[in-house]
């Protein structure tokens, strides 16, 4: 995808497109390209800790953190690795367990084109890889071993033919 240089109002209503798309979905990011724009602008919202606590009534439910990136740069990683089971609105019914750096920093522009630096771990991260990747043209699927791409690419095929018919 193609960096963004210009933050235009067309850019905000793309921007504001993508994070209802997303919310409909519903899904916790979603990059340009999945929308056939190739170009280096993301959105993700997610509550942060969601995945580590358990959930009961008497929780309330975590604030969701919204961040739009653009042009964003993975500046630093941890040493730390994480496996976690992904899915992807790309492809959906597929999930997969990928490995993902624990912690990152991110420096990227916002909305408004003024430069901001993230540092983000856990869920978030994972999430924030996940999406960069799709600016890259990658797919989680991308991770896996031949294996287990090669098996989930059968059961999507499978599930494509399913749909289609
Ligand atoms: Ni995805």
């Amino acid at each position: 995808a193609k960096p963004i240089t210009k933050f235009d109002k067309e850019l905000q209503t793309l921007i504001d497109n993508m994070i209802e798309t997303m919310r409909e979905a519903p899904g916790v990011g979603l990059a340009a390209p999945q929308i056939n724009i190739s170009q280096q602008l993301a959105v993700i919202e997610y509550a942060e800790g969601e995945d580590e606590e358990e959930e009961n009534e008497n929780t309330p439910p975590k604030p969701k953190k919204l961040y739009v990136i653009i042009n964003p740069e993975i500046t630093k990683v941890s040493e730390e690795k994480v496996m976690g089971i992904e899915g992807c609105l790309s492809i959906p019914g597929l999930q997969g367990e990928v490995e993902r750096y624990e912690a990152i920093q991110v420096k990227a522009l916002n909305r408004h084109g003024s430069p901001v630096k993230l540092k983000v771990d856990g869920w978030m991260a994972r999430i924030f890889q996940h999406e960069i990747d799709h600016l890259n043209g990658v797919l989680f699927i991308d991770h896996l071993s031949k294996l287990k791409r090669d098996r989930v690419i059968k059961k999507y095929t499978k599930l494509a033919k399913q749909t289609a018919g």
